[in-house]
């Protein structure tokens, strides 16, 4: 898995959320208790972007409808959202922060809606 450096850690304080990219895969980046999490920018429920949500006690809320994520799971603790988002692993190093995304990862933690949106719309007629 390669690790790509996407952040100094001065941009990512803590109860954060920050929105970065790596390549075309959007990642919501947070800091809660001084470790930085990285999952997937994507509501599991309704694609709402999780970067606009807050660090809670218990992990990641949706600002939604209120869902929230465990960081290291990504499990969601909270309904609506009833599967994980994607997480992924996260190094911090002398002032930088990495983060691990392979093809697999990049994958899952794309827009649920991504596919639907892609759907040919149906063809009019003319009379
Ligand atoms: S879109 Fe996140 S809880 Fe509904």
């Amino acid at each position: 898995m390669e690790f790509h450096n996407i952040a100094r850690s001065g941009q990512v304080p803590e109860g954060v959320v920050r929105r970065v990219f790596v390549g075309e895969v959007e990642i919501a980046l947070a800091r809660r208790d001084g470790t930085v999490h990285a999952t997937s920018n994507y509501c599991s429920h309704l694609d709402c972007l999780l970067s606009s949500g807050k660090v809670t006690e218990d992990g990641l809320l949706c600002s939604c409808h209120g869902s929230v994520f465990d960081f290291a799971t990504g499990e969601p603790l909270s309904p609506p959202a009833t599967r994980p988002i994607t997480v992924f692993p996260v190094r911090e190093d002398d002032g930088q922060i990495w983060v691990g995304v392979d093809e697999e990862l990049a994958k899952s933690a794309m827009r649920r809606r991504a596919a639907r949106s892609r759907r040919t719309p149906p063809a009019t007629s003319a009379r």
